[in-house]
């Protein structure tokens, strides 16, 4: 029996990187999905290659209305939702490029990340929520971020969004899972989506310094996790938010560097 079998799942930025893998994979397991996204020409790529169980629908994270809208013209076409992955975030490098600290930041990118990365996701689950709770069950998964769980030297603003979803996914399981919803989160470390994959390759050789794994993560390996905390396997799991970063936040910061020490002054030197 396949997990998703008969159920009907929106994936919000669907179109690329961890959303299109999770489309991908709740597809296989039999979902029928809605790849919301902005950009319709990589949605409808990624719908036409997922056959007949994908539809491509745009909408526009920073627009409550089209929220509405992607929300209730799933259950009109579908008459159910039973999956929402709030996974939509800005990843334009112009917004990332005036995201920078509290000093220098402008209000009107501080008030665009927070409407795409965080507002964007309590509305989604504001109009899923009344649908869901009258079916008494529904799964949404929200990405966070590893950058939710500690401090960055630039994108204040992104990284304060993350932390506040990981305060959502909370508020959504406490009020509402004795209605039948389960609300979990994801927070990924560095994952390579072709986003994470245009960043210099020094940079994330830096960070490859701090995984305790042999390999970068994949887009693949956050859809598993999104799919399995979407799945009846998670039945008894909620409010919780998944570090999945490679082992980066582990350790302490300064493992890195106490092994080079290490091997240095011998083992076991500090
Ligand atoms: N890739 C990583 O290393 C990483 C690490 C931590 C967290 N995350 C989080 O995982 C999620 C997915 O990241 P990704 O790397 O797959 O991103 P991506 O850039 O590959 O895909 C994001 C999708 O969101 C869409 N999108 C952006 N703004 C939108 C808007 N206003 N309205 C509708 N759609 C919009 C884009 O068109 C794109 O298809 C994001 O929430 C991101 O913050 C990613």
């Amino acid at each position: 029996m396949k997990r998703f079998e008969g159920q009907v799942a929106i994936v919000t930025g669907g179109a690329s990187g961890i959303g299109a893998a999770t489309c991908r994979r709740l597809i296989a397991e039999g979902a029928s999905v809605i790849i919301a996204d902005r950009n319709m020409a990589l949605a409808t790529s990624v719908a036409a290659e997922l056959g007949e169980q994908a539809h491509a629908v745009e909408f526009d994270a920073g627009d409550v209305g089209s929220i509405r809208s992607l929300v209730h013209g799933t259950i009109e076409r579908h008459g159910r939702l039973d999956v929402l992955h709030n996974n939509a975030a800005i990843g334009s490098p112009e917004v990332h490029a005036r995201d920078t600290n509290a000093i220098d930041i402008d209000f009107d990118t501080w008030d665009l990340v927070m409407a795409v990365n965080l507002r964007a996701y309590l509305a989604a689950c504001k109009y899923a929520l009344p649908h869901m709770i009258e079916r008494g069950q529904g799964a949404i998964v929200n990405s966070a971020s590893a950058g939710g769980f500690s401090g960055d030297i630039s994108r204040i603003a992104y990284n304060v969004s993350k932390t506040a979803i990981i305060g959502l996914t909370r508020q959504i399981a406490a009020q509402h899972g004795l209605q039948g919803i389960r609300c979990n989160a994801i927070a990924p470390g560095l994952v390579l989506t072709p986003a994470a994959r245009a960043v210099a390759a020094d940079v994330i050789e830096v960070m490859g310094r701090y995984i305790l794994t042999q390999q970068f993560g994949e887009p693949d390996d956050i859809a598993n996790l999104v799919c399995f905390l979407a799945s009846n396997e998670a039945r008894y799991i909620n409010g919780q938010t998944y570090v999945i970063d490679g082992g980066m936040l582990s350790h302490i910061p300064a493992n890195p560097d106490l092994a080079d020490y290490a091997k240095t002054h011998g083992k076991g030197a500090h």
